[in-house]
């Protein structure tokens, strides 16, 4: 357990979600691990273009909702359910149009902690659709960040474990899911110092629970909820240690 002092959070925090997107890309920004399966020529051309474009909105959206972002999570839902599709088979135009529908929700939600719901849900859409037509190989996340001692590094364990769950229920990937929940129950957990203590340690423990229960494996909507349940925990102790 580490201690530091409020102040220099708070400083650092907005900065450092900035900065995220360079240190901790998953598979779409890594192009020498992960790159874009052939397209076969039934399909439309545009398919890869626009999974990275799906991909990189989603994860927006996730890493906004961890700060209690609702603008941004609504405005990049916005995008998805605004997304033009080609038109394929009848069966791809359906898969499609519940995804753009699920989206739509998201992008009008009352408030933070219904839009985690939403767009966590929204990922068992994206699974759907991936299920029957896209190669699992596909979705891989970057390796895990290095742990320096720092809280930054603490923090960009807790997101990788976040991400490769959700990663793991977009792909859907029971590996990957389960890989992301072992990250984030031994994860180096962040404490801070006077009257938010308790409340922080309360939100420790509650994480750990969270990932820990090997037991709720569950369905795809039973790992939504779980990892709507998560990110709650990690928006909460944002929203008292910043
Ligand atoms: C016990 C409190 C606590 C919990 C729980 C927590 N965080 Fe944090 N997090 C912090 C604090 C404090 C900072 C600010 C760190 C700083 O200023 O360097 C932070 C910062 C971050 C950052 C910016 C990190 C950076 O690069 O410096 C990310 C990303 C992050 N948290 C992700 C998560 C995710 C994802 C979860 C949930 C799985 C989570 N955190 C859970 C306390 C917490
Ligand atoms: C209508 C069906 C469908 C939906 C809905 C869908 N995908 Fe995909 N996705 C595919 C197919 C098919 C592939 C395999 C790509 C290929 O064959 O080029 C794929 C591949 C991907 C890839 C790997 C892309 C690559 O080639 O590197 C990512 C990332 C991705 N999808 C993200 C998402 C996300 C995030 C969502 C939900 C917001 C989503 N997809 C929703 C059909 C879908």
């Amino acid at each position: 357990m580490r201690r530091y002092p409020i102040a220099v959070q708070s400083a650092a925090l907005l900065v450092a979600v900035l900065l995220i997107p360079a240190s901790l890309g998953l598979a779409c920004r890594t192009p020498e691990r992960h790159e874009p399966a052939p397209v076969p020529s039934s399909r439309p051309v545009t398919v890869s273009a626009m999974m990275h474009a799906h991909f990189a909105a989603t994860r927006d959206i996730h890493r906004a909702l961890i700060v209690d972002d609702l603008v941004t999570a609504k405005a990049r839902a916005r995008e998805v359910a605004q997304m033009p599709d080609r038109t394929g088979s009848s069966e791809w135009d359906r898969s499609a149009r519940l995804l753009r529908a699920q989206a739509g929700r998201l992008a009008s939600a009352p408030d933070a902690n219904q839009a985690r719901s939403l767009a966590t849900q929204m990922a068992t859409f994206c699974a759907d659709c991936h299920m029957f037509r896209a190669d699992p190989g596909v979705f891989r996340p970057v390796p895990i960040p290095s742990d320096d001692g720092s809280v930054r590094a603490a923090m960009a364990r807790h997101a990788w474990g976040a991400e490769t769950m959700w990663l793991g229920v977009i792909a859907p990937s029971t590996d990957l899911w389960r890989e992301g929940m072992r990250e984030l129950a031994s994860a180096p957990r962040v404490e801070v110092e006077g009257n938010r203590a308790r409340d922080v340690a309360i939100l420790n423990a509650r994480l750990g629970a969270l990932a820990t229960s090997w037991n709720l494996l569950g369905g795809q909507g039973d790992r939504a909820r779980r990892l709507a349940e998560v990110l709650d925990v990690c928006a909460a102790c944002h929203a008292i240690s910043r």
